[in-house]
């Protein structure tokens, strides 16, 4: 991808704004929130965003274009439901301050393209920036926090995504609210997705402001590694494993969004990285071209039974209960007794592991009916333990559901 000069520049920026101790930030005194948040994510959301793809190729066609293929696809039949267009569709504002969407790459105004997403069934949602400049350096939030949240509730929209570049000293929860209390008064209900990058320990302050938080940098499409600020799969996973505690309905910590089907990782770890994600109740925001899906990646992100998962009622995250180097297993309470298991083999060669039933919280004498998610397979009459061959990189999950009364 081409270095841009913004780029350049953020990359520069971010981690001094991150490294900023919590007392360098400005004193401050925080808004308060008269009006209740509106509880709109009683479960995990469910959507897509441009920016993990397209970066800043937004334009009002791609956006119709993804809108009609999350139809046609299946995607919102599994549950998909925001549209979120995510930094650049921003160009200026005009003479009274008002945000102006890119007029070459979206001729018919936000207005319109909201009433499109809508018309398909779905939702609509934007990005901003707590500062005075986005991360993509177009016009931020700072100082039109009001003005803005009226234009996106004139528009239809349902969801903001606020990001935290050239924030400078700012205080994150009072910046946060600020939006949160333009939002709650704009007069319609738009989630608030928080992302400061999981800098000023949004957990404290995330669930009273908004809907979700970002717990860390952003997602590249690899197993693991480094790229810019940007980390792998499996190095944002490990920062997560502790956000069960904070998890719950309307208030859910969000490591990133997915790269299922972005071409940087195996079908197999692919699977492993949206079994994961459903397992720590994770926002599942696709972040691939819809409209040109294969096979695998549609498989894997209409896959029922481990939406299922992510989306229980319950809203209770896994917790990882054994990590043995490169193995590890992943447990998370479902609703009516039920419970999630994910094995997962971070290792270069298939491995046989089995969970027994006293590192699932189950009474030894439980007999229940394992489900494996991936393969369908049903089997009743399980005690002791679920067991299997788990391939190089990747998982086996079950649903389990005990068939004795406890
Ligand atoms: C930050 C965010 C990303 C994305 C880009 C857009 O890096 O963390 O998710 O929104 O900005 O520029």
């Amino acid at each position: 991808m081409k270095t841009t000069l913004w780029r350049l520049g953020a990359v520069l920026l971010m981690p001094l704004l991150a490294a900023l101790p919590a007392q360098a930030q400005q004193p401050h005194e925080t808004l308060k929130l008269d009006a209740p948040k509106p509880q709109l994510l009683p479960t995990p959301p469910m959507g897509w965003n441009s920016w993990n793809k397209f970066k800043c190729d937004v334009s009002e066609k791609l956006i119709r274009e993804q809108a009609d293929a999350m139809v046609a696809s299946g995607m919102r039949d599994a549950g998909y439901k925001y549209i979120v267009i995510d930094d650049c569709w921003q160009k200026s504002r005009d003479a009274d301050g008002n945000i102006q969407a890119d007029p070459e790459r979206f001729p018919s105004g936000m207005k319109a393209l909201a009433d499109y997403v809508h018309s398909k069934g779905l939702k609509f949602g934007l990005y901003s920036d707590a500062g005075a400049l986005t991360c993509g350096g177009r016009p931020g939030s700072a100082g039109h926090e009001f003005q803005d949240a009226r234009q996106y509730a004139k528009w239809g929209v349902d969801w903001l995504k606020y990001d935290w570049c050239y924030t400078g000293p700012r205080n994150a929860e009072a910046a946060y609210t600020i939006m949160a209390k333009a939002l709650r008064e704009s007069g319609r209900d738009i989630v608030l997705s928080i992302c400061e990058w999981g800098t000023h320990q949004p957990q404290r302050w995330g669930p009273d402001v908004g809907h979700l938080w970002r717990t860390t940098g952003d997602i590249f499409d690899a197993w693991e590694g480094k790229k810019d600020w940007s980390i792998g799969m499996t190095n944002i996973l490990d920062l997560n494993v502790d956000n069960w505690r904070y998890a719950g309905p309307n208030r859910w910590p969000d490591p990133d969004m997915l790269e299922v089907g972005n071409g940087g990782m195996t079908v197999t770890e692919y699977e492993s990285h949206f079994s994961l994600w459903a397992m720590l109740a994770a926002p599942l925001v696709a972040g691939n071209d819809m409209a040109k899906m294969d096979a695998d990646t549609r498989r894997i992100l209409t896959n029922k039974d481990v939406i299922a998962v992510d989306q229980d009622p319950l809203g209770q995250a896994a917790r990882r209960v054994r990590k043995d180097g490169d193995l590890e297993v992943w447990t998370r309470p479902l609703q009516g007794g039920d419970v999630a298991v994910v094995l997962f083999n971070r290792g270069a060669k298939a491995v046989d592991m089995a969970a027994d039933w006293a590192l699932l919280n189950l009474p030894a004498d439980a007999r229940v009916q394992t489900r494996n998610l991936w393969s369908g397979e049903v089997r009743k009459g399980v005690t002791g333990r679920v067991a299997g061959s788990v391939p190089s990189h990747g998982v086996l999950m079950w649903r389990i559901t005990p068939e004795l009364a406890r």
